[in-house]
């Protein structure tokens, strides 16, 4: 692919999962394996970009250049992509973020009493962080370019084309099922004010360096 496309660009990305603790040694977490957005911030970075690369709790190596910060939760996340959004060109939002967490993580662990009750779990919503993100002044004037994701069970273009205008983003990407939570191929939908495109059924590694000459290709127009 093009290179050296994102030359002299800063990108931020997220990956993985998040971990929302129950207690100290219990939490709520998916199947996200965060090697769709690792194999991103490998090409972005081969394409010249200087990554940084928000990772939850994942077992994929890190790519050669990339500065890796590793989060637990989507608070976490949250505030270390603010603290690092600041001078970035790109955004690109990949992490499979827990919608809610546990409304208080317990201080000790969560003893079984053998009465056989169970514990009640209260639930609070999570920050939507490409939300957050897109509604940066940065964002809603161009100067940062924000692209999302979407894992779709169903009606996969209706439903991101919708998620793409709710998040006031320019670039939305779609997983073409099945799940591909933990593979190493899958198959792309871009979204985009144009229109959309498929990037065929490949290994991440070459999805990854496709989206990033996508991503260079309507960055430079
Ligand atoms: O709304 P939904 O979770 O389907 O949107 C998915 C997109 O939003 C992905 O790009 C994901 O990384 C991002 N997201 C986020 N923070 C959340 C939820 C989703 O950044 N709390």
């Amino acid at each position: 692919f093009a290179a050296k496309s994102l030359a002299g660009k800063k990108l931020l990305i997220t990956a993985g999962p998040t971990f929302e603790a129950i207690d100290p040694v219990r939490g709520i977490t998916n199947l996200s394996s965060g090697k769709m957005g690792f194999a991103i911030a490998r090409a972005a970075q081969a394409a010249g970009a200087q990554v940084t690369l928000v990772a939850g709790p994942v077992h994929v190596p890190t790519p050669r250049g990339v500065r890796r910060i590793d989060v637990q939760s989507a608070q976490n996340m949250l505030d270390a992509v603010l603290s690092n959004v600041e001078s970035a060109d790109i955004f690109v939002a990949t992490a499979a973020v827990a919608d809610w967490r546990p409304a208080q993580a317990a201080d000790q662990k969560i003893k079984k009493d053998g009465s056989g009750q169970v514990p009640q779990m209260a639930f609070v919503e999570n920050p939507d962080i490409l939300a957050t993100v897109a509604q940066l002044p940065r964002a809603q004037s161009g100067q940062l370019y924000c692209v999302g994701f979407a894992a779709e069970s169903e009606n996969l273009l209706a439903n991101a084309e919708a998620k793409r205008r709710r998040k006031q983003i320019p670039l939305l990407v779609g997983n073409i099922g099945p799940a591909t939570f933990g593979k190493d191929d899958n198959a792309l939908l871009l979204v985009d004010a144009h229109g959309h495109q498929e990037l065929p059924r490949a290994s991440k590694a070459v999805l990854g360096e496709q989206l990033v000459a996508e991503i260079a290709r309507r960055l430079a127009q």
